[in-house]
């Protein structure tokens, strides 16, 4: 048995709980990929995929090891049977980012269900982009690296994803999605380069990843329910937030939000809610926050309801409702005086804010909260002392 076949048999077996392993591989370079990290890969890719797709046994698409760079792809079903999608090598974006087309997509799955993509490096080139966009010339849109569009039962697993134009991982209209031993990386300075963005999507994991980015670790955008995060490291990065909620009138709300066992390490903010100072339907409730360390955060604990960048709000308020959330066990240190942040929009006051349990101190001063249209209750032991 030659050594990808062997790997195949393993793999397979590791995933013969949920696949027959009778399956057939559908191996990248058989359908034309060249491992030489310069010969665009993108059709091959697709070539396999669809074979893959109409089986109507389980199957597996195979990345082997090398370098495979590809322009934008897309994955889309439905397929036949169950799929792993198998990488053991590095896709590479084309040098030029002109190369990126104008779809907004890098790697895109679509109306898949019952997939499971493992390992592999994506790296996006992004710099040339970045700096691009730093000297305000005139750029193409920029991609996200990997997005999962109207999409159930995808378990994403050990993905590496580098250096993205934009956002590194996109989730929308998907429905029971995992993500575990994920490595997110960009520098800190990389403009929009957040984590993981979820949005209009019910039943999202997150757990055991690794976030480095220049903007939000993970998002959770309008529309999102169930959504767990668990054993997170963020940092660098602007943290986990709620939102940008209420940038529309009739927006989806986002309910049911829990993140635990999570660190940041440097971050801009910690855990964050955050909605736009505008009227809208959109609301953020049920959101517990707990077991969670901050190390050097300006903001560990906001939420903004005032954000309107470029002024576009006059004399508006958020009409967006932030209701029962609840904090625990949150502990370590803040770079700014104010670790507790609370601007809750004066025609919607946050209700059911509760408190336990929070020790977020500065080396040298003391540390506040401030409370804006918030109601709740605080108990345990508390530093800064509780303005609610
Ligand atoms: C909240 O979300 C979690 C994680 O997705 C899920 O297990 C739980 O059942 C949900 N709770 C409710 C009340 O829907």
């Amino acid at each position: 048995m030659d050594q990808h076949l062997l790997k195949a048999a393993c793999i397979c077996f590791i995933f013969s709980f949920f696949m027959s392993c009778n399956a057939a591989s559908y191996n990248v370079v058989r359908y034309g990929a060249r491992p030489d990290g310069r010969t665009d890969s993108s059709q091959a890719f697709e070539r396999a995929w669809r074979a893959a797709c109409a089986s109507t046994s389980s199957t597996m698409v195979y990345i082997p090891r090398g370098v495979f760079m590809t322009k934008p792809v897309v994955f889309s079903g439905p397929c036949r049977s169950r799929i792993l999608f198998q990488i053991d090598g590095t896709i590479v974006a084309p040098p030029n980012y002109q190369d990126m087309g104008n779809s907004g997509f890098w790697i895109l799955f679509t109306k898949v269900s019952r997939l499971t993509i493992h390992g592999g490096t994506i790296d996006a080139r992004g710099s040339k982009f970045w700096a691009c966009r730093r000297t305000g010339s005139r750029c193409p849109p920029g991609v996200r690296s990997l997005s999962i569009l109207w999409s159930s039962n995808v378990v994403v697993s050990g993905l590496k994803s580098l250096y993205s134009e934009l956002i590194h991982v996109t989730v929308s209209d998907c429905n029971n999605i995992v993500f575990e031993h994920l490595n997110i990386i960009a520098p800190s300075r990389s403009p929009n380069t957040d984590g993981l963005i979820i949005q209009s999507s019910s039943g999202v994991t997150i757990r055991n990843s690794l976030f480095r980015t220049g903007d939000d670790c993970i998002a959770v955008g309008p529309g999102s329910k169930n959504i767990w995060m668990e054993k997170i490291a963020c940092g660098p990065g602007h943290g986990i937030s709620i939102g940008s909620l209420g940038n529309s009138l009739n927006e989806a709300g986002v309910q049911n939000v829990t993140v635990t066992n999570a660190v940041f390490t440097k971050t801009q903010n910690g855990v964050r809610i955050k909605s736009w100072a505008r009227d809208s339907k959109s609301y953020a409730t049920n959101v517990e926050f707990r077991n969670i360390v901050m190390k050097a955060v300006d903001n560990p604990i906001i939420i903004d309801q005032t954000y309107c960048p470029g002024d576009r709000c006059p004399r508006q308020t958020s009409g967006v409702e932030v209701s029962n959330v609840r904090y625990s066990n949150i502990k370590g240190t803040s770079t700014t005086v104010e670790a507790v942040k609370f601007e809750c929009s004066v025609s919607n006051p946050c209700r059911g804010i509760q408190m336990r349990n929070i020790r977020l101190t500065t080396p040298n001063r003391a540390t506040t909260s401030t409370c804006e249209n918030v109601h709740g209750r605080a108990s345990g032991q508390l530093v800064p002392k509780s303005c609610l």
